[in-house]
């Protein structure tokens, strides 16, 4: 096999009329990422040249998706697809012998794919290789039009289509393999289509008219070539995803009670022999241990959950969950928490920038915020901590091991409780505990040393 320098050019310049909307396609996002990324990880697998990519609508937008090793060409009018691949020209011209092209709104194409028709151009001594599927789903797709001798001729778009030419049901994948030589040559001389587009398709009546081989490669599961012209396209992409990442996860041990309405995006890492539950998302960088159970209709984005943990009516965003912790129903953990084995929060908790040592338990309508709390530390119902000063500021509340802070205990930070100390039902703590003391009352009053000694009547 020849070892010709292979460069992938990605089309991405269209507006995207069909999406009706402000923002240009490739930036729609599909299971979590903007569309043009599949292109651009696709275009890592199948070599290290870096590719090019050909923007026009909204480019600045567009680029800021892109690394630096994306090299970017503009087309300026969206004059057609053979117009958009022509752009390259300048830059690849007589830098590589081999132009892999494809659209960047074909997003689940797999790798497998591409270096299939790679290799079927490196073995063509024709001038390019093709890839078409059966379907007599239209979806906007190029009509295969072959010849007596069932050669591969051309390749009609259907709105230029003949009434004969609709009923094909092979179809153009608009993904192309060309030999760069003939490529840049014959766009140069690209005639518009009747509707004043220069169509990079009718490369293919130029091979055939010129007797060269025209490469085919088919596509057998048409579920990696769901093209996004619209709306109604992109919802069966993000189907399609999501029933292949749902089917990775159950296949490594996860149960999935409902899988069609359980999202999990590409990136997330799920443990053996636990359970989500339905209408659960679990997006970004989570990673959810071993026998746990997450769900129903519960949201956790970029967090780190340990083993054994339960989590359920309840959002979680940038936190991390030891083992054995339990949360829910209608927790709310805020970016920054960080909660230690045996944690428990219950019904309306919430927290934020904070960490929970072992086995603290906050049962009932609190606020932990800017806050560091010590093991086996009991919030009782209603308390908060008034981290937000009159100053504007965001202040720090400290408590220590197996503090009991009695029911709708206001905190007003910055505050520091003692290991042991106690606050009584519905106080206001203006000022430190130290250990073993109790705060009581409106301000509280802080009786020192009374734990300890027994003045509260225990101990
Ligand atoms: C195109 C093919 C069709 C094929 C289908 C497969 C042509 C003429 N038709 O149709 O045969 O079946 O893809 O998905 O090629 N683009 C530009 N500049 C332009 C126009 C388009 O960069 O001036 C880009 C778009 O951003 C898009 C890609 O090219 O990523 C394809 O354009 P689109 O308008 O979606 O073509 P289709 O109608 O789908
Ligand atoms: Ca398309």
């Amino acid at each position: 096999m020849s070892t010709k320098k292979l460069v992938p050019v990605i089309l991405a310049a269209g507006k995207g009329t069909r999406m009706v909307s402000e923002m240009p396609k490739v930036l729609h996002p599909l299971a979590d990422k903007p569309m043009l990324t599949y292109a651009l990880d696709l275009a890592e697998q199948i070599t290290d040249e870096p590719p090019v990519v050909v923007l026009g609508f909204e480019a600045e937008k567009v680029q800021k998706v892109l690394d630096d090793r994306v090299r970017v060409v503009f087309q300026s009018q969206q004059l057609g697809t053979g117009h958009a691949l022509n752009q390259a020209s300048e830059i690849l011209m007589g830098q590589s012998e081999l132009i892999l092209v494809w659209a960047a709104d074909m997003p689940l194409l797999s790798v497998e794919l591409l270096e299939k028709i790679v290799d079927c151009q490196r073995n063509n001594n024709g001038p390019m290789s093709i890839v078409t599927a059966q379907s007599d789903n239209h979806r906007g797709f190029g009509k295969i039009v072959r010849s007596d001798e069932q050669k591969v001729q051309a390749i009609v778009e259907q709105i230029d289509a003949t009434e004969d030419q609709l009923s094909i049901t092979e179809i153009n994948v608009g993904v192309y393999c060309f030999a760069s030589d003939w490529l840049w040559k014959q766009l140069n001389v690209l005639k518009p289509s009747a509707s004043g587009e220069y169509y990079l398709t009718d490369l293919v009546e130029c091979s055939y008219n010129q007797s060269k081989t025209i490469g085919v490669i088919t596509v057998t599961d048409n579920n990696e070539i769901i093209g996004i012209n619209n709306r109604v396209h992109l919802a069966e992409a993000e189907n399609s995803i999501r029933s292949q990442t749902n089917n990775y996860w159950m296949e490594k041990g996860v149960t999935l009670q409902d899988p069609e309405n359980t999202y999990i995006s590409p990136d997330v890492k799920l443990g053996k022999d636990t359970i989500v539950l339905p209408n659960t998302h679990l997006t970004g960088n989570t990673k959810v241990g071993d026998r746990c159970v997450i769900g129903p209709n519960t949201t956790i984005s970029d967090t780190i959950i340990g083993d054994d943990c339960k989590v359920k009516y309840s959002v979680i965003e940038m936190s991390v969950l030891e083992n054995e912790v339990d949360v829910g129903p209608f927790g709310h953990l805020r970016a920054g928490s960080h909660l230690s084995r045996g944690v428990h929060i219950g019904n309306f908790g919430e927290v934020k920038n904070s960490h929970l040592g072992r086995d603290v338990k906050m049962g009932h309508f609190s606020y932990i915020g800017d806050a560091t709390v010590g093991e086996r530390t009991n919030i009782g119902a209603g308390s908060i901590t008034c981290n937000f000063g009159m100053d504007k500021q965001k202040h720090r509340t400290v408590i220590g091991d197996d503090v009991f802070i009695g029911s709708d205990t206001m905190l007003v930070a910055p505050l520091k409780i003692g290991s042991r100390a106690k606050t009584g039902a519905g106080s206001v703590v203006t000022k430190d505990v130290p250990k073993d003391s109790l705060a009581v009352g409106v301000p509280a009053r802080v009786i020192v040393n009374s734990i300890k000694k027994g003045k509260d009547g225990e101990q």
